[in-house]
């Protein structure tokens, strides 16, 4: 195959893009978009501050625009994200009890899989609780601090009864070393929902990789270990900052170890063309400026 989703597909995987709204009227950035990539997530859309900025009131215009593309397309959507401690607005932040946290938690995943009933196939359900460094504690946040460690499986049991097709994910970044700490930490987790038949489908590795944070060496071994508790597994926001063959090198063997597992169903880059990614300065994606196909997009391709 020619492309990277049509080669993903012979594969039985699929190769998305994050993609945001206010792009897609680019012809260059549809152009590749609709011939390179069969899976998108919309990169800011579907975030709690664009969503539900007020209380009960809901603003699904933006995300629509990438999801009707999309579908028009009979391109795969990934639903990002319900329940985040990032990008969220102040009155959730503000609010004081355990009960009226959990109202809005549950009323906002209710109201926007509620939209998109039918439309997604994999949510990412909660994104980002844990903390980094050694502890393997969950990190502070409203939803932390006044209803506690269950909020996760709350939010994971309400998302199945509110679209029961989803893939329900936990999502979240530095989790790609099987030794790392907080890797344990979601690992027992997402083993403790297995084996109390809280409802989740997949972790999401987001995977952004740097001079500092590297495609570890056991990176296909973490991938497994997830895998076996019985869980897909996605690389949900892969970028690697870096240029030339060495970038080449780091994205051929983030497909491989996907490829080399089964249960690893499909890869998503963080963006299209370098200049649009959220690491402004860099350039880890697969195209330049120019929508010229880099080292890394020829490592990719020949890969899957
Ligand atoms: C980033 C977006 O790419 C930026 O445009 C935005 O300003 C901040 O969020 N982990 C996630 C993504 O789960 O939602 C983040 O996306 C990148 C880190």
């Amino acid at each position: 195959a020619s492309t990277l989703g049509a080669a993903a597909a012979e594969k039985g995987r699929y190769f998305g893009a994050a993609v945001a709204a206010n792009h897609l009227g680019e012809s260059q950035y549809a152009t590749v978009l609709d011939r390179e990539f069969n899976s998108v997530t919309p990169e800011n859309e579907m975030k709690w501050d664009t969503i539900e900025a007020s209380r009960g009131s809901f603003n699904f215009g933006p995300a629509d625009q990438i999801v009707n593309h999309a579908q028009g397309r009979g391109m795969k959507i990934r639903g990002h994200t319900l329940v985040w401690h990032s990008q969220l607005p102040g009155w959730v932040s503000n609010l004081q009890t355990a009960t009226d946290v959990r109202n809005a938690m549950n009323s906002h995943i209710n109201g926007v899989m509620a939209h998109y009933r039918g439309k997604i196939h994999s949510w990412d359900v909660v994104n980002e609780a844990f903390q980094d460094g050694s502890s393997g504690a969950r990190r502070s946040s409203v939803f932390q601090q006044r209803i506690g460690n269950s909020f996760i499986e709350e939010a994971f049991r309400t998302a199945r009864a509110a679209d029961p097709a989803a893939k329900l994910c936990y999502n979240d970044y530095n989790i790609d070393d099987a030794n790392a700490a907080k890797t344990r930490a979601v690992y027992n987790m997402v083993q403790d929902f297995k084996s109390r038949g809280v409802p989740i489908d997949c972790v999401g590795l987001q995977s952004h990789f740097n001079s500092q944070s590297p495609v570890p060496g056991n990176y296909q071994q973490n991938i497994a270990q997830f895998a076996a508790l019985g869980v897909d597994v996605q690389i949900t926001e892969l970028d690697i900052e870096g240029s030339g063959t060495a970038q080449a090198n780091s994205y051929r063997s983030v497909v491989n170890a996907c490829l080399a597992v089964s249960r690893c169903t499909g890869i998503t880059v963080w963006g299209i063309p370098d200049h649009y990614s959220w690491r402004a300065s860099g350039t880890p994606l697969l195209f330049d400026r120019n929508y010229n196909k880099k080292p890394a997009y020829d490592a990719v391709l020949a890969a899957l």
